[in-house]
């Protein structure tokens, strides 16, 4: 028997999320970026792959019949974009162009159409796990104030992100036997280590140069695994098991300088 999962939580919380959007302003841009090759370089891939066109993804809730559960993932699929805006002007700003592809992403787009959305949401979960400790070490890291804004800004959507994903496949996977179930979640650890040993070959280096390691952002994918993947299996159906997850205090910089300078 599965576990009905009410989502007009999630709406709630993702339409009060969009109307604080709409009454904010974007980081001041003008101020530019100083920022390391090795940390753009890491930029221009996270900025290709937070572009995703998510229509399809879209479609697919649309067709599995939670209207609340597709409203949400409009909403969802509005941040993803506007991560993609929010690091794309960034690198503007930084004096760097955006990349136009890459062989990871491309082969997950070729792909998408076949997946299923309980595999598709799986790859998703892993992709949103490996790179939330990552901003997370920007935000801490770096040193100029607009990129940690950004990483900041983008940091606390994926937090939300996380749970919202992991309720949506304790759902779904509820509904199966508990062998597949068992199967379902071993199968998940090997994508999100696939995913890890991935981020670390290609990024250890801006891990490095925000002074921190590729063993403490690996211990933190695992803590952030071991949080959803409990989610995922817990019996208790609800939003509660969002308290269970990694929370990374989000920077305390002050705030961008928006005054021209001399004022
Ligand atoms: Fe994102
Ligand atoms: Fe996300």
């Amino acid at each position: 028997m599965g576990v009905e999962v009410d989502f007009r939580r999630w709406l709630a919380n993702f339409e009060a999320e969009a109307l604080r959007r709409a009454g904010e302003q974007d980081p001041a841009w003008e101020m530019g970026a100083r920022l390391d090759p090795v940390l753009i370089e890491t930029l221009r891939r996270f900025q290709f792959s937070e572009d995703t066109d998510n229509r399809l993804l879209i479609a697919k809730t649309v067709a599995a019949g939670d209207p609340e559960y597709a409203a949400a993932i409009v909403l969802f699929a509005a941040e993803e974009a506007n991560h993609g805006r929010l690091l794309d002007h960034l690198l503007a700003a930084a004096g760097s162009g955006r990349i136009t592809g890459h062989w990871a992403d491309a082969t997950f787009r070729r792909l998408r159409p076949a997946f299923g959305l309980r595999l598709e949401m799986m790859l998703i979960l892993a992709s949103e796990i490996v790179v939330l400790p990552f901003y997370a070490a920007i935000a801490d890291g770096v040193d100029d104030p607009l990129t940690a804004e950004v990483a900041a800004r983008i940091l606390a959507d994926e937090q939300r992100h996380v749970p919202f994903h992991c309720d949506w496949l304790r759902g779904c996977l509820a509904a199966s036997p508990p062998a597949f179930r068992a199967a379902a979640v071993v199968g998940w650890w090997f994508l999100a280590a696939g995913a890890t040993a991935m981020v670390v070959s290609d990024h250890g280096r801006t891990l490095t140069h925000l002074r921190t390691t590729r063993g403490r952002y690996a211990r933190d994918v695992f803590a952030h695994s071991r949080a959803a993947m409990a989610q995922v299996r817990a019996a208790d159906p609800g939003t509660a098991a969002l308290a269970g997850h990694p929370r990374r205090r989000l920077p305390t910089r002050p705030p961008v300088d928006r005054r021209p300078p001399g004022v």
